[in-house]
């Protein structure tokens, strides 16, 4: 039988995924994302030529695949239309390829108002989230109050519906917040027209993949996120409002978990995270302000800074538990060429407990200490490297330290943002 992977984030978010299901994509019929929405910033680099995917799947640079939005995802149809748009000035021809879930709830202008609303009012507790209307679209959802995309074709079931959300969003923006609230009317002409624009997209996404798979095409589904920011595993409150982690796959896409043959967890050779939250291996000083600058780190969506800090081998460890992954992908081991001594976070000191994966309780994180572990550096440019055995032994080694501490071998590694800048140990499919 041929294979399906899942690839996801293991760590906080922007750990290389785009990159990685761009790179797999040439051997896949179709790419599917199965949650969170346009939070999402997923960098391809070909040939030197860059782009950014927030909500269409990373596999829509090859041809051959197909792409799919998945229920799990909220859709701003705002930044669909600019995305598809800016697609189709390059010459990609989206429509003929991609097909959107009825059942996605939308994201609409009051969610990011609200977004904006709240993080205002939280202060210095301000989650950071990226301001797209993420977290209230979700709440809208699980409330049973959300408009989905299926509504939006229908224009009397829209306005009734409409208005009731609107009724209650506008009170919380006016009473609440003290800000004003949205004009009804423009809001239903601005959904109707975005709707129309994109009604012929629409399509069956679980029964599409159903038959896929019985026709035996190979499907990659591309998670956002990563595991430390799901609603329920991760960092909370600090967390996207979404679960990023495996099972996500079965219940955002609409598949039984035989679905799923392979789990690619990527993570980076470091970490990075971008908003507020605890990060226990966070580097102050020079050596973070390095990575930072080598690694590029800014949010490909929000552009904020990325915080920086060595990999984290419990936090991994248990990224690879929750998330059954069969084999990691480490990217940008470039940005460590010349780092002198690396080091990895190998166990949490919790008091006078000693801890091999992540305390259950999150007010917990803000209390850790951690427990490294040296390793010396390879200090020679492994960048654009493409055969294992031409990596330095100091790095042969330090992937090998990943696999011992993490419990799950290394199966692709990236030495660089462009697609050829890869390294395939064992392909997924194989
Ligand atoms: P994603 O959200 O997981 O898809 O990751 P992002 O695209 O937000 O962030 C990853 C960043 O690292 C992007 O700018 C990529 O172009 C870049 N990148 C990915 N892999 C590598 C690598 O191996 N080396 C370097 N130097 N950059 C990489
Ligand atoms: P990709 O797919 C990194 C973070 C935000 C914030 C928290 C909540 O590119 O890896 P939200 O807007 O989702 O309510 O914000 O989650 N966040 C991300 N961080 N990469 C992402 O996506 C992220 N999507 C959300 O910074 O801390
Ligand atoms: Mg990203």
């Amino acid at each position: 039988m041929t294979k399906s992977i899942v690839v996801l984030g293991t760590q906080w978010g922007d750990e290389g995924k785009g990159k990685i299901v761009d790179l797999l994509s040439k051997d896949v019929d179709a790419v599917v994302r199965f949650q969170g929405g346009h939070n999402a910033g997923h960098t391809l680099v070909i040939d030197g030529k860059k782009t950014v995917l927030h909500l269409i799947p990373s596999g829509i640079l090859n041809e051959g695949a197909q792409c799919l939005i998945g229920n799990g995802l909220v859709v701003s149809l705002e930044a669909l239309k600019k995305e598809t748009e800016s697609l189709e000035a390059w010459g990609v021809d989206v429509r003929s390829r991609l097909m959107i879930s009825p059942a996605c709830p939308i994201i609409m202008p009051y969610h990011e108002k609200l977004d904006h609303a709240r993080e205002k009012a939280k202060g210095a507790k301000a989650i950071g989230t990226t301001g797209r209307g993420i977290g209230p679209a979700y709440e809208d959802k699980v409330s049973r109050r959300g408009i989905r995309m299926s509504d939006l074709n229908n224009h009397e079931l829209l306005a009734e519906k409409l208005e009731e959300s609107m009724d209650y969003h506008n009170f919380v923006l006016e009473k609440y917040f003290n800000m004003p609230g949205l004009a009804y009317d423009r809001v239903l002409d601005d959904a109707l027209q975005l709707g129309a624009c994109f009604a012929d997209l629409v399509g069956d996404v679980s029964g599409e993949l159903h038959r896929l798979r019985t026709e035996g095409k190979r499907i990659l589904y591309e998670g956002a996120q990563g595991t430390l920011l799901d609603i329920d595993h991760g960092t909370y409150p600090f967390v996207t409002s979404s679960n990023t982690t495996i099972g996500a796959v079965c219940t955002g896409a609409g598949v039984g978990p035989d679905a799923i043959d392979y789990v690619l967890g990527i993570t980076k050779a470091y970490t990075t995270r971008v908003g507020s939250g605890p990060f226990p291996t966070e580097l102050f000083d020079d050596i973070g302000a390095g990575l930072a600058e080598r690694g590029a780190e800014f949010g490909a969506t929000t552009g904020r800074p990325r915080r920086c800090g060595w990999l984290d081998a419990v936090a991994l460890r248990r990224a690879a538990h929750t998330n059954g992954v069969s084999g990691f992908c480490v990217t940008k081991m470039d940005v460590l060429d010349e780092v002198e001594t690396i080091k990895v976070g190998v166990a949490y000191r919790l008091g006078d407990e000693v801890l091999d994966v992540p305390p259950q309780n999150p007010e917990a994180w803000d209390d850790l200490e951690v427990e490294y572990e040296s390793f010396p550096g390879w200090q020679q440019s492994t960048r654009g490297i493409t055969r294992f055995e031409d990596l330095p032994a100091n790095a042969k080694s330090y992937l090998a330290t990943i696999e011992a501490l993490c419990g799950a071998p290394v199966h692709i590694v990236s030495t660089g943002p462009d697609r050829k800048e890869s390294i395939i140990i064992q392909h997924p499919s194989d």
